[in-house]
């Protein structure tokens, strides 16, 4: 049945219903993106807002790119060097994008729960890009359709999810709407980062200490960046996390020869997943997380999108 949305904020409000029905719809679309000719009118004569207050590379150009080929036209707001940097407020900048008559607002924000606060003081509707460590509905949306591409079906998949549980809008977003169809979910990492919370939400979670454990059993892997932004409890040693919980080829070698492995991205090589970064890097201060500002590294791979 046809369903109606006026916001998108989160995963946990909709039902498995409604996100079966977002699924199916972009189905005619990924077909798009492999012609030649990548252009529609579905959206001609609109524009779609874009307010990044966080950054973004995949995110942001997806939605960019989006909007493009629906054939809608894009105002781009640039937090760096906007008027949020002389003081203005939050709400006073996305007004002042609403004045010019976009026809929906896309919206990234390091408060969780910014988009919903928006969503209340404008007519337009808002699209959640990703709030502070609440919920990243596109992003789960679109794990969400690369599983069912690989593997026929969500129903009833052993998932783990390996890494900072604890900081990422992308896991529970993931879990919200994995867990709606029926998925179990291992959650595996250090364990200042595995919430406790995340086992109240009504799905099977489970929590492991041991990455050889949480992957013998896994139809899907979900390798989480390190919110290095969002740290503020002790530090961990790098070596120590990298030791314990990055994904390597032979720990790889312990799952299913058919687990899928997602990484939202942006994908620290040589941190969460084994590897050599490519492109310009700038040495890494300390070597403890909360301090650790790593290194500038161009992503090749994202198995998410
Ligand atoms: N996956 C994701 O949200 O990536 P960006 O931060 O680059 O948008």
């Amino acid at each position: 049945m046809p369903q109606r949305f006026r916001h998108m904020l989160g995963i946990e409000p909709l039902s498995a219903e409604q996100i079966a029905f977002l699924l199916d719809q972009s189905k005619s679309f990924q077909d798009i993106q492999r012609h030649p000719l990548k252009k529609l009118a579905t959206l001609r004569g609109k524009t779609v807002a874009l307010a990044f207050f966080e950054p973004s590379t995949r995110t942001r150009i997806s939605f960019a790119t989006a909007a493009a080929r629906l054939g809608a036209d894009t105002m781009n707001l640039q937090a760096e060097v906007s008027s949020l940097r002389k003081g203005e407020s939050l709400l006073d900048t996305v007004r002042t994008l609403d004045a010019m008559k976009p026809d929906c607002i896309v919206m990234r924000h390091s408060a969780s729960g910014a988009p919903e606060f928006v969503a209340g003081q404008l007519e337009i509707p808002v699209i959640n890009a990703g709030d502070g460590t609440h919920e990243h509905p596109t992003q789960a949306l679109l794990d969400a359709l690369t599983i069912r591409d690989r593997k026929s079906a969500l129903m009833g998949l052993n998932v783990t999810i390996l890494g900072d549980i604890l900081h990422s809008r992308v896991a529970r977003s993931n879990l919200h709407l994995l867990g709606k169809f029926g998925c179990r979910f291992t959650l595996c990492g250090p364990a200042m980062w595995l919430p406790r919370e995340l086992e109240c939400l009504g799905y099977p979670v489970r929590r492991v200490a041991r990455v050889e454990e949480a992957l013998e059993a896994a139809d899907v892997i979900i390798v989480l960046r390190v919110q290095q932004e969002r740290l503020h409890e002790p530090a961990l040693p790098l070596e120590e996390y990298i030791l314990l919980y990055q994904l390597t080829p032979k720990r790889l070698g312990l799952a299913r020869p058919d687990a899928l492995v997602l990484h939202p991205g942006p994908m620290i090589r040589g941190l969460e997943i084994a590897g050599r970064a490519h492109g310009p890097a700038v040495p890494a201060h300390r070597n403890t997380f909360g301090r650790f500002r790593g290194r500038r590294r161009c992503c090749t791979l994202r198995t998410g999108a």
